[in-house]
């Protein structure tokens, strides 16, 4: 699939722009703060309604400006759709496909698929377990649509839960009780109706937890080849990369998931509930939910090394590249149809074999969107068309 034409009103630093754009290489050149990667950001905001560098979506309207709008023509097999968003900070945002208003932003996930690296993807490498779970919740939302539906079904059990176990956690950690003032509740019917509550929250978040990490274990199955040889190619055969999970199951269990090993659901669910049992005090004494997918991580391997603490910068930073490549070459086996791949300032970071080797990896792609500060950073045989970003105008360069 590809980009036809790509338009923001108040998105960013943009007032308006309008950016037609064809099948093939894009390059967007320009000095720095000049509104290259706004642009490719709402392109990764189109698939995904998330940005890749923000949380919020305050910072994406335009300073003083109420809403934000990114409008772009999807071209799949050669059928156009139109997906629009308006993006309005304290309020519900909207979304129209072909001009018709869809009942929630998220159904126009699957329309436009997109593989984004930026700088920021160095944190999969070197930051907190948490940006290596959402590396993983993405790809399974690029791959499924509804998994995004699941995994707020998730978030939303997981605070339930939260505010249960802080809530309640004065009756819960209380054993036995001095008898009742009179006109009080009982404690020790206090207590049962707590642990009673916990326990349907138990239920929830095993049953829906084990499907987000059977779904997690999956993709990894399946990712991992992709990550070696992707790995592999950008680094001329430097070393292996991979990739295995580390659960918050009990160790027997989690030995099991980090060999490789998927278990079935059912199986999956009975351990996360087992698991629970066993932490209940901890948790009821910390007030949160120590055992879940939230609690979960990647962990990705260089050689013999843990990537993270000891891979080299470059090292890192192919290694950020291989896990966005190798979910590029995923949902393109998968999907039988290429996402748009985005390289956000991709380029400067790495040696000139790495970058020679990614652009002769890339060279095939349905569309690529490149941003880089000067030319010199791009391959000569990638340039493609180029366009020069400065303040906010974007001009062809002929
Ligand atoms: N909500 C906003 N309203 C107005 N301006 C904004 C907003 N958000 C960001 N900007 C401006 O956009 C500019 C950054 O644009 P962008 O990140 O696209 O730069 P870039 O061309 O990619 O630069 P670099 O080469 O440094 O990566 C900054 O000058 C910033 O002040
Ligand atoms: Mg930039």
């Amino acid at each position: 699939m590809h980009v036809r034409h790509l338009t923001v009103a108040d998105f960013r630093s943009y007032a308006s722009a309008d950016l037609p754009l064809e099948t093939g290489v894009t390059t967007l050149v320009g000095l720095n703060g000049q509104g290259k990667t706004n642009l490719v950001e709402a392109v990764g905001y189109l698939a995904t309604l998330s940005s890749h560098r923000v949380a919020t979506d305050q910072p994406l309207v335009r300073f003083g400006a109420e809403q934000a709008v990114i409008r772009a023509a999807v071209v799949r097999d050669g059928r156009e759709t139109l997906v629009e968003l308006e993006l309005n900070p304290g309020r519900a945002n909207r979304a129209r496909l072909n001009r018709s208003p869809v009942p929630r932003p998220r159904e126009v996930l699957g329309t436009l698929r997109t593989v984004l690296f930026a700088p920021e993807d160095l944190a999969l490498v070197k930051g907190d377990p948490s940006e290596r779970r959402r590396f993983v919740d993405d790809l399974l939302v690029a791959r499924q649509p509804r998994w995004a539906g699941v995994r707020s079904d998730y978030d939303r059990i997981l605070k339930q839960r939260n505010a249960l176990l802080k809530s309640a956690a004065p009756v819960l950690r209380r054993g036995r009780r001095p008898p009742p003032r009179p006109g009080t509740e009982p404690p020790e019917e206090a207590q049962a109706s707590a642990l009673h509550t916990l326990d349907v929250w138990n239920d929830h978040l095993s049953t829906v937890g084990a499907q987000l990490l059977y779904a997690r274990l999956r993709l990894l199955r399946d990712l991992g080849p992709y990550l070696a040889k992707a790995y592999d190619e950008v680094s001329a055969g430097q070393s292996d990369a991979r990739v295995s999970y580390r659960s918050s199951l009990r160790e027997e269990a989690a030995a099991q998931l980090a060999a490789g090993e998927v278990p079935d659901v059912e199986v999956l669910r009975a351990e996360l509930l087992a698991t629970l049992e066993e932490v209940r005090g901890r948790e009821v004494e910390r007030g949160v939910s120590l055992v879940g997918p939230h609690r979960d991580d990647l962990v990705l391997t260089l050689g013999d090394l843990p990537a993270k603490g000891y891979a080299s910068h470059g090292e890192s930073w192919s290694f950020a590249l291989g896990l966005k490549l190798a979910a590029y070459q995923l949902l393109r086996h998968d999907l039988g149809e290429d996402p748009v791949l985005v390289l956000d300032d991709v380029f400067a970071e790495l040696d000139v074999g790495r970058r020679e080797r990614l652009a002769a990896m890339v060279a095939d792609c349905e569309q690529v969107l490149i941003t880089a500060a000067v030319d010199a950073d791009v391959p000569a045989s990638l340039l493609g068309r180029t366009y020069a970003v400065s303040l906010g105008e974007v001009v062809l360069r002929e």
